[in-house]
């Protein structure tokens, strides 16, 4: 069978099965069995028997809505790719704009662009529950000057953090977040953190790649989902020098309630929305 036809037959697969957007899942499986890139598949690819069979299955793993990137084993965020799998939460394309703020913060304490010292004045940035090393890898990427910390709490996600993080100079520990970085209380420019954040009651509404494949601890977070938030809001008050800033990740049903968690002692209080227009994090600078 030619990559046309496995591709239109995978195609109506994955939409039968209820998938998002089959055709470029499709497609996504097809280049990482035959290694051919996503462009060039219906002009270059031959799949031979093995990937031929390979590819029913994944394509098959899919229909039952195992996430894309736990079949691929790898996830694009920004611009860096992480190693993703079972026991993870996979990186969401929301967390992207939250991450593109918290590197132009970065790059604001550091006022001398994003080239790295001989020493001192590397904005200090911190990446509470870091599941795969997502948003700590972008940081030290985009901002190489930056000395970045990272925490989890999960031992398997810790392994996938570890992988990723490895060699990057990240300083990367396991751990609550709640009591993480007593060393670095007080001395922090930037906190930043996609903790988990969807509301016990939510279940019903949740994706079954997310509910049946994210680990429990990456999701749910208390009744109204905001238990992570205040447990942030708490350790990045500790963390943060005064000036510092602090941007969390929230549900886009918590526009509202997420800022009401920062109400109290903090300045500069502003949510702000992912590339969807729907309310997504929640930022704050801790007054001087
Ligand atoms: C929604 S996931 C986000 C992971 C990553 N930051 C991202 O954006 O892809 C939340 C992560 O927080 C971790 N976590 C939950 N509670 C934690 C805690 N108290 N301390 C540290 N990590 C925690 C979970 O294990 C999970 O990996």
């Amino acid at each position: 069978m030619n990559a046309r036809s496995l591709l239109a037959d995978a195609e109506a697969r994955l939409a039968e099965a209820g998938v998002a957007s089959p055709r470029v899942d499709a497609e996504m499986l097809l280049s990482h069995v035959t290694g051919v890139p996503r462009s060039l598949l219906l002009v270059a690819a031959r799949p031979n028997d093995l990937q031929h069979r390979s590819y029913t299955e994944l394509v098959e793993a899919r229909a039952r809505r195992v996430p894309l990137q736990h079949l691929t084993g790898s996830a694009a965020f920004r611009f860096v790719d992480l190693e993703v799998g079972p026991g993870v939460f996979v990186p969401r394309p929301e967390t992207e704009v939250l991450t593109g703020w918290a590197v132009e913060q970065a790059l604001l304490f550091s006022a001398q662009g994003p080239e790295p010292l001989s020493g001192g004045e590397n904005p200090v940035v911190v990446d509470l529950c870091t599941g795969s090393g997502a948003i700590a890898l972008s940081i030290i990427h985009e901002v190489p000057r930056a000395q970045v910390h990272a925490v989890e709490l999960d031992e398997v996600a810790y392994g996938w953090a570890q992988r990723n993080l490895s060699g990057t100079g990240v300083d990367l520990r396991l751990g609550d977040a709640a009591d993480a970085f007593a060393d670095l209380d007080g001395r922090a420019d930037v906190v930043v953190s996609n903790p988990p954040y969807i509301p016990l009651d939510a279940w019903e509404s949740v994706a079954p790649e997310v509910r049946d494949h994210d680990p429990e601890l990456a999701l749910w977070s208390g009744d109204d989902g905001l238990d992570a938030m205040r447990m942030i809001e708490a350790t990045a008050w500790r963390l943060l020098k005064p000036g510092g800033v602090v941007g969390v990740e929230h549900a886009d049903v918590q526009g509202e309630s997420a800022p009401e968690v920062f109400g109290l002692r903090w300045a500069d209080i502003a949510d702000h929305p992912d590339l969807a227009g729907r309310p997504r994090f929640v930022t704050a600078r801790k007054a001087r």
